[in-house]
């Protein structure tokens, strides 16, 4: 996979990708990402890229153009691949968005930042709006970093174990069980004694019940119909 993010502020994504599992993805070749500055795509002296919006109000506008110069540059090599604009008003970031894009033989990510970018980059140069959730960061690049990371974990080799994202929250619909390691016991808390059993069957069981009794209490809306019979979803 392929992934390229246009930004002005290039350095904030300095060591995002370096470490543990995007950084191995990467030295396997299983994900390759580069980081684009806008303003080489100006065409001006001052390099800008904003200016006042049309019908006052306050704050300035990204330009079109240096977004369209560079989404077109860099589809002239290579896949065309899909250009997301990272924004407020896109579709909000869940697993299922994640698998998706996961899915993407390239993705071309546009962060914005001051009070956004123009309208026409929305309606004529990218495939797809993404916004990570319900709050206004002050510019896109820490949202495709979130992006970045949810997507390389899922390519086929990324991480340890495939099994690790088949197992959690989310990956069914449902919140993980809750987890423990060594030791057994701590400060006077002790692990449940079924994961100490050794009975597979029940403890697959006893995971499956504790995932639906805390998305029940944590997360209904994850829940169909808001809230879920039990045995239904035990059964399956
Ligand atoms: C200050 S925001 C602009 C918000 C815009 N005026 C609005 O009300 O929709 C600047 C940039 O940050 C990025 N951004 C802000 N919040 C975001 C979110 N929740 N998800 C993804 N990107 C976001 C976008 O790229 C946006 O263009």
């Amino acid at each position: 996979m392929r992934i390229d993010i246009v930004s002005i502020f290039p350095p904030m994504f300095a060591g995002a990708f370096d470490h543990s599992i995007v950084k191995r993805a990467r030295e396997r070749g299983i994900v390759r990402i580069d980081v684009h500055d806008l303003r080489a795509h100006t065409t001006d002296r001052h390099r800008s890229v904003d200016d006042e919006p049309y019908g006052g109000g306050p704050g300035m506008v990204m330009t079109p153009e240096p977004w369209f110069r560079a989404v077109e540059s860099l589809r002239e090599e290579g896949e065309r691949g899909r250009a997301i604009l990272m924004t407020p008003q896109g579709r909000r970031l869940d697993q299922r968005i994640v698998r998706e894009l996961a899915a993407e033989e390239r993705l071309i990510l546009l962060c914005g930042r001051y009070e956004g970018v123009d309208e026409r980059v929305r309606e004529h140069l990218v495939d797809d709006e993404i916004s990570i959730g319900d709050y206004v960061l002050s510019g896109g690049e820490p949202a495709a970093v979130v992006l970045v990371d949810a997507v390389v974990r899922l390519q086929a080799g990324a991480l340890g174990s495939a099994q690790s994202t088949v197992e959690e929250s989310f990956s069914d619909g449902l919140l993980e069980y809750p987890q423990y390691t060594r030791p057994a016991e701590f400060r006077g808390w002790s692990v449940p004694d079924i994961l100490l059993s050794g009975h597979h069957a029940e403890i697959v069981r006893w995971r499956r019940r504790q995932q639906i009794e805390r998305t029940r209490l944590r997360r209904p809306d994850l829940l169909p119909d808001g809230d879920a019979d039990t045995e239904v979803l035990d059964a399956n």
